[in-house]
């Protein structure tokens, strides 16, 4: 599929514009029925790698493709008309050169019809952002806990803590000067995303950084409790769907095997009429 940008949709200038005017709100986002019913309350929605863990069971984002990105952001592109699309670079399509990262960006924004891609790294990153917004990709970046550098992390840790600060200050500050238009700030101390936050001209948008951060994001399975394999410290569950999924599957199991589903208002009877 080519998707056509959206027009009313907001673009990444909006974003960066609305720093220190008004908090933005987004959520991930991987099928056209939840984006559908985010489109209004979010200003954008991130496809993100994620969907390799929340939708697909993988254990790690490591192991998604740019065909997993381009279906799942067809999919979301359905069904937002007025929040902005972002999609994610996955692991191993960006890191070589700038030149592979502009090639898999641009096929991500054609046949999305994303507004923008966010990637992971900072410092290191600086070079290859600079390259694609000179090529017309906007970018997000994304620092402090990069879960496709999960193996040499050690883990999905708090980043940035004590002397490590410096470091992601640093790369905050690289991802700006390199002319991302907003970076994801993931679990890192709060003080630390607030004093990122000052000093920088982006906004940054948080997921387990504190309530200083310009922006919110979280995994929309997180906070609507579908996903429950396990819950970061930083989610609020808004909602148990998934407890509800389970109750609502048993009690249909239940009614077949004891013959009451389905009912007479559930058949269809030889007359056209009914
Ligand atoms: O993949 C993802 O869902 C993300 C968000 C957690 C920011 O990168």
């Amino acid at each position: 599929m080519s998707a056509t940008a959206r027009k009313t949709a907001p673009l990444p200038d909006d974003i960066r514009a609305m720093k220190g005017r008004a908090p933005i709100v987004s959520l991930t986002a991987y099928t056209t029925p939840m984006a559908a019913m985010m489109d209004a309350a979010c200003d954008f929605v991130l496809v993100g790698d994620s969907v390799g863990m929340v939708l697909h069971g993988l254990p790690s984002t490591l192991g998604v493709t740019m065909e997993m990105m381009i279906l799942h952001g067809q999919a979301v592109a359905r069904g937002l008309s007025r929040a902005m699309l972002v999609v994610d670079m996955p692991f191993g399509s960006y890191e070589e050169s700038p030149a592979q990262a502009f090639s898999n960006a641009a096929r991500l924004m054609r046949e999305t019809g994303a507004a923008a891609v966010k990637l992971e790294g900072g410092q290191h990153m600086a070079g290859t952002i600079a390259f694609l917004k000179a090529r017309g990709v906007p970018v997000m970046a994304h620092i402090g806990l990069t879960p496709q550098s999960v193996n040499t992390l050690g883990g999905y840790k708090v980043q940035g803590r004590g002397a490590a600060g410096e470091a992601l200050l640093a790369d905050a500050r690289a991802v700006a000067d390199a002319g991302a238009f907003a970076v994801v700030l993931e679990k890192l101390p709060s003080p630390l995303a607030d004093r990122i936050t000052a000093e920088i001209a982006i906004p940054t948008i948080g997921i387990g950084a504190g309530a200083g951060c310009d922006g919110q994001i979280l995994v929309v399975d997180d906070m609507l409790g579908l996903f429950t394999a396990f819950k970061p410290k930083f989610v609020r569950r808004y909602a148990t769907l998934g407890a509800d999924a389970e109750a609502a599957i048993a009690a249909y199991a239940e009614d077949v095997r004891a013959r009451r589903f389905p009912a007479p208002e559930h058949e269809f009877s030889e007359e056209v009429s009914k």
